[in-house]
């Protein structure tokens, strides 16, 4: 078993990850054996804050150890993905990637003999969406029927909470002006619209007006958000953007929660103000990024 899309996980798979997830939260103590004498590798591309720690700290308080590799002092970038990740899987026991590619993503479970999770690529982020529905079971006591509104740029993070929405009756609405080129997906769009969990709107009102729960992410992502040649991109999405942004305005008497991955942009695709609001649970969701990584590391072990 891998967690490369979350496309092939049962009903149930995700079920069991994310009360699982809740266990562990609620009796970390239960699990401080968990992964005893266990590695986990982790070979990055890409920056990261939340799903680095999430992975590290999460092996470390599991009772195993946790390898860090940044792909540019690796021999990665010299030889051939698939004999490095036959390697890296005979030194350990699950391996955790974050890859510019979703084909290098593909490329590598398929060459690696230990489970392999998909850390963010350019398509999908599994473990987000996880994290995310395991924080919306604790704020709202259920994930099927929730509905959920995605706004801004339909991207990697919208298309895992789309998976995640077939999985467990969870309804996304997604109002995105925009989507990522590399993102696109027609496939799940049209399984998830047979299935009744995936809509899109262009009445951002009247989605928010419905909803549960509302969710933004950065209308460029990590990769190219500093990248000089994006520049004019970058800035042609935040003029066509800016009326997508969540802030106080668009959410006034709205009764909804209000949900981010994180990293935010502050005053792009969320005001500072929303951050801040009480109906702002991305902190929760943040540290949730921890316990459901250790969720899933455990399932894919066979030890949840
Ligand atoms: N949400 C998330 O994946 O954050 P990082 O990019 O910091 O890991
Ligand atoms: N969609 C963003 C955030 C992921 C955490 C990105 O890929 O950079």
């Amino acid at each position: 078993m891998d967690l490369v899309t979350l496309k092939n996980w049962s009903t149930e798979d995700v079920t069991e990850v994310v009360e699982g997830s809740i266990a562990i939260k609620n009796n970390p103590e239960q699990y401080a054996e968990a992964t005893s004498q266990r590695s986990l590798a982790m070979l990055f591309q890409k920056t990261s804050t939340r799903t680095r720690c999430a992975g590290e700290v999460g092996m470390t308080q599991l009772g195993g150890h946790a390898v860090f590799l940044d792909w540019r002092t690796t021999n990665f970038a010299l030889a051939d993905l698939r004999d490095e990740i036959r390697v890296l899987s005979a030194y350990s026991d699950v391996i955790l990637a974050r890859f510019l590619k979703h084909a290098d993503v593909v490329k590598a479970a398929e060459s690696a003999t230990v489970p392999l999770i998909n850390g963010c690529c350019d398509r999908y982020h599994p473990t987000q969406a996880l994290g995310d529905l395991m924080t919306i079971q604790e704020k709202l006591g259920r994930i099927e029927g929730v509905k959920l509104t995605y706004v801004g740029v339909h991207n990697n993070v919208c298309n895992s909470l789309i998976i995640a929405g077939m999985k467990t009756g969870m309804e996304v609405t997604v109002v995105a002006p925009e989507t990522n080129p590399a993102a696109v997906d027609e496939e799940l769009y049209e399984t998830a619209r047979k299935a009744g969990t995936y809509k899109t709107s262009d009445q951002i009102h009247e989605a928010i007006e419905s909803s549960d729960v509302v969710y933004t992410d950065t209308w460029v992502d990590m990769e190219f958000f500093t990248d000089p040649a994006f520049k004019d991109e970058k800035e042609r999405r935040i003029k066509t953007l800016s009326p997508y942004q969540l802030n106080a305005e668009l959410l006034a008497g709205q009764d909804v929660l209000v949900m981010h991955c994180l990293p935010a942009h502050r005053g792009y695709e969320i005001s500072g103000e929303i951050v801040e609001d009480p109906r702002s649970i991305m902190f929760d969701q943040s540290e949730n990024r921890l316990h459901s990584m250790k969720g899933a590391i455990l399932k894919l072990l066979g030890a949840l």
